[in-house]
């Protein structure tokens, strides 16, 4: 599959297989090409060649609300909710085969009350468990952005799909939420779903990924198991760096464990990065207040 933005390609894969019923994390680094990925594979983008199926269906070319029937759903980097309508209200709109859309059924509510029942219940059922219930009537442009996150994956599940691509599901996510997510994330291969995932932190990727594909510059350089795949030296080269055997989340404070050396390093430097950015923003500050 290959998709070229001018004189720049984005994507240039060879072959790619997404296992079923696991978690396949997809990394690299900014610009790599995950998210065009993602747009062509969910028919939000149009390669200038190649071909993909899906559970055994040729589905090169079909637009992404065909695809979203056939159960392949995904979120977006940047989230994409309705913000003038209620949290109910969105997790409604992402069932499926809703009678009460076809335009002279919608006329005859004896025809679509009883399914916009069940609709609500199932969507009622999902908030509750992304702990958003207590907020089904706000408008969801008044959620945080890490809500957001939650109720468009809540919103993606609301119509059964058998493949959830999430694109950076743990982006802007208050830490608190993140462990939280990621227990989602988990109950998703439970209930037999397939779930793919673009993350940067590698440290999720370990703790959840059974697969991990590593894409560079379009391609996909490497993959395989988290264990091994983040061993290769390509991969370390590529995208991981020399703090790869550092625990950000320890480094930050988000996740209780001993730093070695080389993380009391790192945190001391972040430290300092900290501190030069907070003296920057106050001397601003000062000059704004003059
Ligand atoms: N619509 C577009 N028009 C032109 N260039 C694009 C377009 N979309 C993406 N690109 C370019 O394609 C490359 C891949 O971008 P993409 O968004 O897929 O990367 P990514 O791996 O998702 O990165 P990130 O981790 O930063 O989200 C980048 O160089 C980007 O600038
Ligand atoms: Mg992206």
């Amino acid at each position: 599959m290959r998709r070229v933005f001018g004189g720049l390609t984005a994507v240039d894969v060879e072959h790619l297989e997404i296992p079923r019923n696991a978690i396949t994390a997809l990394i690299g680094p900014n610009g790599a090409g995950k998210t065009t990925l993602f747009n062509l594979l969910t028919g939000f983008d149009k390669p200038n060649a190649g071909s993909w199926s899906f559970d055994g269906t040729a589905i090169s070319g079909i637009p992404a609300y065909k695809t979203a029937r056939m159960g392949q759903v995904r979120t977006f980097q940047l989230t994409k909710s309705l913000g003038l309508l209620t949290v109910l209200e969105n997790m409604k709109l992402g069932a499926t085969k809703q009678t009460g859309e076809r335009i002279w059924a919608g006329l005859l509510p004896f025809l679509w009350g009883r399914q916009e029942t069940a609709i609500e219940e199932k969507a009622r059922e999902l908030l509750a468990r992304f702990k958003l219930d207590t907020k089904e009537k706000d408008f969801a442009a008044s959620l945080s952005g890490g809500q957001r996150k939650l109720l468009e994956m809540a919103r993606a599940l609301m119509s059964d799909p058998q493949l959830v691509m999430l694109d950076e599901p743990m982006a802007g996510v208050n830490p608190a939420l993140t462990q939280s997510l990621l227990d989602h994330i988990l109950d998703l291969k439970d209930l037999g779903m397939t779930v793919v995932f673009v993350e940067h932190d590698m440290h999720m990727v370990r703790h959840i990924a059974d697969w991990v594909v590593v894409m560079a510059e379009g391609r996909v350089v490497a993959e395989g198991p988290p264990e091994s795949v983040m061993k290769e030296q390509a991969v370390i080269d590529a995208y991981l760096g020399a703090h790869q055997d550092v625990d950000l989340g320890v480094v930050t404070g988000r996740h209780a464990g001993e730093l070695s050396a080389e993380g009391r390093e790192l945190a001391e430097e972040a430290g300092e990065v900290d501190a030069a950015i907070e003296a920057d923003a106050e001397s601003h500050g000062e000059e704004d207040a003059r």
